[in-house]
């Protein structure tokens, strides 16, 4: 039988794409409460691993919550499929070769558990961002914990929705005890990259 799929044919593999890039893809998946710093140390990281020439992608809920999954609340299950889709979008990016980092609360051990399976294990490394929800509380950002407390935001995570904290993740960065500075060397340092 004729082959119909010639070697010509495949696509590029992921070694070809590290290679290319000389640099190795890595999940690194920050959890911790809403105001915990997640997105905050993301950019900061994002911004030291371009200087140091290499390529990294950030997925947020600011890129993914208004785009690709707009159409999720915060039910449980919403959640769940939030979280689902952003690990096989990460796992094209890791396996783009490319240093990804998904910044969501992704509140239950089950939901990291998830995320794990689908890009691998291997690749995954868990970021706990264990800012206190007081000190969260405090920040309140966009103003969403005044508003949970009385009762107008519901199923907030830490407030009126549970979260789960990791048991074994990687790292833990408390924000309100490390600077951005400390935070990003300890990423840096995990990544085998000198500060
Ligand atoms: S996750 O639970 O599905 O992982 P995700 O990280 O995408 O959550 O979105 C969390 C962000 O959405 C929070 O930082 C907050 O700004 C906003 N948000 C709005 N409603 C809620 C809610 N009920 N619980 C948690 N976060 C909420």
């Amino acid at each position: 039988m004729q082959n119909i799929y010639p070697i010509f044919d495949r696509m590029l593999s992921r070694q070809d794409k590290e290679q290319l890039l000389k640099q190795r893809g890595v999940m690194l998946w920050f959890t911790g409460l809403s105001g915990s710093g997640k997105s905050t140390v993301a950019i900061a990281l994002e911004r030291e691993l371009h200087k140091r020439g290499l390529l990294c992608r950030i997925l947020d809920g600011d890129n993914i919550r208004t785009g690709i999954n707009a159409n999720l609340g915060f039910s449980a299950e919403d959640r769940r499929e939030n979280i689902r889709r952003v690990a096989e979008v990460a796992k094209l990016f890791v396996d783009t070769g490319i240093i990804t980092i998904a910044a969501f609360v992704s509140p239950t051990e089950e939901l990291r558990q998830l995320a794990q399976s689908i890009i691998g294990p291997d690749d995954f490394k868990e970021i706990y961002i264990s800012t206190p929800l007081e000190e969260c509380e405090r920040r309140d950002v966009k103003g969403l914990y005044a508003r949970a407390r009385r009762g107008e935001v519901k199923n907030f995570t830490g407030i009126s929705a549970p979260f789960e904290a990791p048991t074994h993740p990687a790292l833990s960065l408390d924000t309100s005890r490390l600077s951005l500075e400390e935070s990003v060397e300890e990423l840096l340092k995990l990544l085998g990259i000198q500060p």
